[in-house]
């Protein structure tokens, strides 16, 4: 199937697989073409103001009502989203990359939390996970209604057939899917691996731009919609929900990927992290690490967010007469890391491609000792490329409260605090 996409973000959308699915002029048509059913999606209240409401219509085969009753399911005990059982150490915190499972796992079987914070009850907070998965989602469809799930590839495709069509994301994309949308995975490369953040809080968005002007960061017409595509399959389904923390699955005789048009702004997306246009200093310091925000869940105080993404991009760095890494420092907003490819330009070593580390709130961190000794001595007159790395951080405005599992993972490195036991005393009185 060709994949095409919408662009821009935010936009009202409008896609048909059929001509004339569509209806014009009105949302709820007495009959609606083709004898589908028009079905409202809203991800924000009815009243929430008219730049931040998301709502779809779907034109689809069947209602999404229709399935049978929803009983526990047993299937994923690692995805928690309860985070205050375990007191927070201070502790800066560090994990290697996850090892591959070992039985065949899908997409929605191999996600566990690491960390999170807030609740899916407050619809603030969010839920920080790896995901590690081995085979397609068969027969499963799945969504979840406790928070919008950012999805960030780390090695392997993704094929997510989504209600309101496909989106297909390589490492170093991301794609958001919003809060309620039926999806199902697939792994076009038999294995894939990556971050998965659940956010609770307001959907994302891009940040203001401010001085910056109308342009830079991630441009809002690289954020790609898909358009429409859906399946007519009839079958012994099943369809899992996420509500409240809890696992729930119904049978379901078709698949709920039936949506054959929609129009509205709720609706998944993808973009490309390699289109982030990076602003920096052009004088002198390193500037604070908002500057890479791509997205932001807003919270209910402003400037102070729910959750931000930003990405720590290829850049050029040519501050003069400066410590060029980012500096040592602690922060009142707690700071999840990842790495999705090459090198991070704070830390020499131990922090790979899949890893993860946690510096919580007013945790004291900053370049390790070698990358500290490198950059003292450095010659800044010169430019320096950073041309081989991504790195991301989801910083928020709550505590991240680790997970026991997290806390007692064979990746869990034990000595992470040596990487600043060697930063020396240089201090000179006279
Ligand atoms: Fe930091």
């Amino acid at each position: 199937m060709e994949l095409r996409y919408l662009c821009g973000f935010g936009n009202s959308h409008a896609t048909e697989a059929l001509p004339g699915a569509l209806p014009q002029g009105r949302n709820s048509p007495q009959r609606c073409a083709y004898g589908l059913y028009a079905e409202q999606l809203s991800g924000t209240a009815f009243t929430a103001p008219r730049h931040l409401n998301r709502r779809s219509w779907l034109y689809r085969i069947r209602p999404a009502a229709v399935h049978q009753p929803f009983e526990p399911w047993p299937g994923q005990a690692a995805w928690i989203s309860r985070f205050d059982d375990l007191p927070v150490s201070p502790n800066q915190l560090r994990w290697s990359p996850p090892p591959w499972p070992e039985a065949p796992v899908d997409f929605l079987e191999g996600v566990r939390t690491r960390a999170g914070n807030g609740s899916p009850d407050e619809q603030a907070g969010n839920g920080i996970n790896l995901y590690t998965a081995t085979r397609d989602m068969q027969g499963r469809y799945f969504y979840d209604a406790d928070g919008e799930l950012l999805i960030v590839p780390q090695e392997g495709r993704l094929r997510l057939a989504t209600e309101l069509g496909v989106l297909e994301v390589e490492p170093q994309e991301i794609a958001v899917i919003p809060r309620g949308v039926r999806f199902r995975v697939e792994l076009p490369d038999g294995r894939a691996r990556g971050y998965l953040l659940e956010n609770y809080g307001a959907p994302l968005c891009l940040p203001e731009l401010g001085p910056i002007g109308s342009n830079g960061l991630a441009n809002a017409r690289d954020f790609l919609a898909p358009v429409a595509a859906y399946e007519d399959a009839e079958g012994d389904f099943e369809l899992i929900a996420k509500l409240g923390g809890a696992f729930w699955r119904a049978r379901i005789g078709h698949s709920p990927l039936d949506v054959v048009a929609w129009h509205g702004t709720h609706y998944p997306y993808k973009y490309d992290l390699r289109r982030f246009n990076a602003v920096g200093s052009i004088t002198y310091d390193h500037p604070d690490p908002s500057i890479f925000t791509v997205l932001t869940s807003p919270s209910d105080t402003p400037g102070t967010a729910n959750m931000d993404f930003a990405v720590f991009a290829p850049r050029i760095l040519v501050m003069q007469d400066t410590f060029r890494p980012p500096w040592f420092h602690r922060n009142v907003a707690s700071e999840f890391m990842g790495l999705i490819h090459g090198v991070y330009d704070a830390k020499a070593e131990g922090f790979a491609p899949g890893g993860a580390s946690l510096h919580n709130c007013m945790s004291g961190h900053g370049p390790d000792a070698e990358t500290f000794e490198k950059a003292s001595s450095a010659d800044t007159t010169q430019p320096h490329v950073l041309a081989d790395t991504m790195a991301f951080m989801f910083e928020t405005r709550r505590v991240i409260r680790p997970t026991a599992a997290a806390l007692r993972s064979p990746q869990r490195q034990a000595d992470y605090h040596q990487c600043w036991q060697g930063l020396k005393k240089h201090f000179q009185p006279q």
